[in-house]
Order: C-alpha cells, then sequence, then structure tokens
C-alpha cells in the first residue's frame, strides 16, 4: 500500500493503471476511520482491481464556528486499517494542494443541496461537490462507494454526477451501526458517556417511525410531532430536523409511502449527529 501526498504523482498512478487496463474503485473519506468507511473499504476491494482511499478533511465544506479545527485524525491508524482492508493507494492531499492561491471554482447542486442539512450549513454541499468532483477528476474511479449515512450527500452527489456526465457509477450502502444503534461517525469520539447515551434518541426514533409505520400511522405530521416530543426529553439534545422526505427528490410529503425517507439531524451538547432510514419494510 502506498501513502500518496502529491497531486502529480497520484495522476500519473493512475495513467499507469488506465495503461494496464486496471479499473479503479474510490472511497472518499475524510479518515478517522471506523467501520462504517471500512464497509465501503469492502465493496470497492470487491468492485476494482486498484482501489483508491483518500483522507483529507475538506476545509471549504465546514462553516464558520464548526469543527474543522477539532476534527478527528490518526494517519497513523488509517493506515493500518487501510493496509488490512485492501487499500492499494491512501491519497492525502494537503489543503493548499486541493486549494491553492487564486483557487475560485466551485460546484453548486441546486435545489435538494437547500433543504435539511443544506438548511443548517449553508455552503457544506458546495463544499462536498467541489472537492468530490475534483477527487473524480484526479484519480478517475470506475466506481466511487459511499454510505447511507449521508442520505442527502449521496443524492446530492448522485445528482451532481448525472448533470455533468461524470463517467463514474455512484455506489451507496447501508449505514453501519454499534450494538446498541447508534450510527458509526467519526464525531462520536466527541461525545461525553452521557451524551452517548442521550445519542440513541437517533436511532431510537427511527425505530419508532417504522412501527408507527407499520401499525397504520401513514400521516408524516403526526409522526414527526410524536418523535419531536420523544427527542426533545433528553436534556441535552437540540433538535436541528426531523423530515419525511421523498428519496429522490428530498421534498417533504404529507404521507408516508414506499419513497419516505426520516431524516434526522441534533446537537447533542455541540456535536451535530445525523441518522435516516427508509419507513416501508420493503420485502424485496
Ligand atoms: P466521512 O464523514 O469521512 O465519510 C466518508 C464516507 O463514509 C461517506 O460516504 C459516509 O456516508 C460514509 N459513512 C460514514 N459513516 C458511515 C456508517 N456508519 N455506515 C456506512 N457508511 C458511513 O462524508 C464525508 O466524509 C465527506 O463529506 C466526503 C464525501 C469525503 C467529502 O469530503
Amino acid at each position: 500500500m502506498d501513502i500518496i501526498r502529491s497531486v502529480t504523482e497520484m495522476r500519473k498512478r493512475v495513467v499507469s493503471a488506465q495503461a494496464a487496463g486496471q479499473t479503479i474503485s474510490f472511497v472518499p473519506t475524510m479518515g478517522f476511520l471506523h467501520q462504517g468507511h471500512l464497509s465501503l473499504l469492502e465493496e470497492g476491494r470487491r468492485r476494482g482491481d486498484l482501489l483508491v482511499l483518500s483522507i483529507f478533511i475538506n476545509p471549504t465544506q465546514f462553516g464558520p464556528g464548526e469543527d474543522l479545527d477539532d476534527y478527528p485524525r490518526d494517519l497513523e491508524q488509517d493506515s493500518q486499517l487501510a493496509q488490512q482492508a485492501g487499500v492499494d493507494i491512501i491519497f492525502v492531499p494537503e489543503a493548499k494542494a486541493m486549494y491553492p492561491p487564486g483557487y475560485a471554482t466551485y460546484v453548486d447542486v441546486e435545489g435538494i443541496s437547500e433543504t435539511l442539512c443544506g438548511t443548517s450549513r449553508p455552503g457544506h454541499f458546495r463544499g462536498v461537490c467541489t472537492i468530490v468532483s475534483k477527487l473524480f477528476n484526479i484519480i478517475q474511479p470506475q466506481v466511487a462507494i459511499f454510505g447511507n449515512k449521508d442520505f442527502q450527500q449521496l443524492a446530492v452527489i448522485k445528482r451532481m454526477t448525472l448533470d455533468m456526465n461524470l463517467p463514474v457509477e455512484i455506489l451507496g450502502l447501508p449505514i453501519f451501526r454499534e450494538a446498541d444503534g447508534l450510527a458509526m461517525s467519526s464525531r462520536n469520539v466527541y461525545l461525553s458517556p452521557d451524551q452517548r447515551r442521550q445519542a440513541l434518541v437517533l436511532s431510537q426514533s427511527l425505530a419508532t417511525a417504522k412501527e408507527l409505520v407499520a401499525a397504520g400511522e401513514l400521516d408524516c405530521a403526526t409522526i414527526i410531532v410524536q418523535l419531536k416530543k420523544y427527542i426533545d426529553q433528553q436534556p441535552d439534545v437540540r433538535i436541528d430536523y426531523v423530515q419525511i422526505c421523498h428519496q429522490l427528490t428530498l421534498e417533504d410529503q404529507n404521507r408516508v409511502d414506499a419513497d419516505s425517507v426520516l431524516l434526522l439531524a441534533v446537537f447533542i451538547g455541540k456535536t451535530r449527529l445525523i441518522d435516516n432510514s427508509f419507513l416501508v419494510i420493503k420485502n424485496d
């Protein structure tokens, strides 16, 4: 496994892989790898001859006052995990290589970027789309693998890929959870033991909503009111949003159907966590 820091070097490796007829699979991350990331790498290993992992804490997707400076990092541990996962190349560019002086170009996806996390984190998806398209251009993967954990991010990236005719298949994989249901996230390390316990409201709210739907409650407003009441009982939890949206357009729905996704974002102390789930259990 190689760790590559320079864009030029990365490009050279891409060109020689292409010349050798190798397919490239790609998993973009901000590092501090956990089992969720590893599940993406496992699929990446199956899907490409050359598996590239990127680790880059992308400054343009963090707003003022967010956790850019505190974001956890541990390249040594990430390298070990990546090696075990069969990664061929870790691409770890420096911020000044990705955004040199004079940098002026951004990718903005309208509509679906502007709701949910886009409302509370203005500019976030512009930063995500910009870095992801830059990484796609450098690495030129046939397939790029993302997690459903960041449901809106995945929807926005699919939209961008389609709209910009990018020749890459976008794959979304299921959310990897701790044994008690908390979705794995690099940001979970910020939680105190008591906050960690309160963070279970997220997965428990998803379970409650699914039960309500299974029992015949299909009115979105009714479900949302119940969930908000439940979440508000936790002393350190502040709701950012609780919404039921169509899986493709991310528009709010009135009645639950097979396309309904429940999306949650809460602050626990200063830590912002998200989670989501489809509401209708599919039999296929
Ligand atoms: P990061 O938060 O490091 O996540 C990298 C990838 O791992 C994303 O596709 C995310 O959805 C996925 N992931 C995170 N937690 C997961 C879990 N519990 N189960 C399954 N997959 C999970 O998302 C980003 O980085 C950045 O925005 C990035 C796309 C790299 C652009 O900077």
